[in-house]
């Protein structure tokens, strides 16, 4: 799939968006090493903190159906007219992407760029998994 194909599918993605308290939809869209593409939105909750972004859905949807590595992610958020850092993956995603890609992995910013986690979260907390 090209990235182009990928922002758009992080762009309708957004359709799906449970965002009724900042009205804010996200979407993102994940493109594991087997070549399968994956979407996610954001889903909020009346108890704010339980909210869980677009990228994390994405990822987690991938994960929960055998997946292992993220090739390509791609958000994909509102344009606002504030800054442009309101289009860039929070620090908590950043993490989970972080604990699912690779130095190669692409993070494609709709309206912004392409990043790699390690410019994203370098140093990145990581603990060697137990076996
Ligand atoms: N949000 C995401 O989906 N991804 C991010 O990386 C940043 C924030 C969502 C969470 C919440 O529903 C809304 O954007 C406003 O913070």
């Amino acid at each position: 799939m090209k990235n182009d194909e990928l922002i758009i599918q992080a762009r309708d993605a957004k359709d799906f968006s449970y965002s009724p308290y900042s009205n804010f939809p996200v979407g993102a869209a994940v493109e594991m090493d087997s070549g399968k593409v994956f979407t996610g939105t954001n889903i909020e909750n009346a108890s704010y903190g339980l909210t869980i972004c677009a990228e994390r859905v994405a990822i987690f949807n991938a994960i929960s159906q055998g997946e292992s590595r993220i090739k390509r992610i791609a958000v994909s958020c509102p344009p606002t007219e504030g800054s442009a850092n309101s289009l860039m993956p929070c620090g908590a995603c950043r993490q989970v992407i972080a604990e699912f890609s690779t130095p190669a992995t692409i993070i494609t910013v709709d309206g912004v760029g392409e990043f790699k986690i390690n410019d994203l979260l370098p140093q990145a907390f990581e603990i060697q998994p137990d076996q």
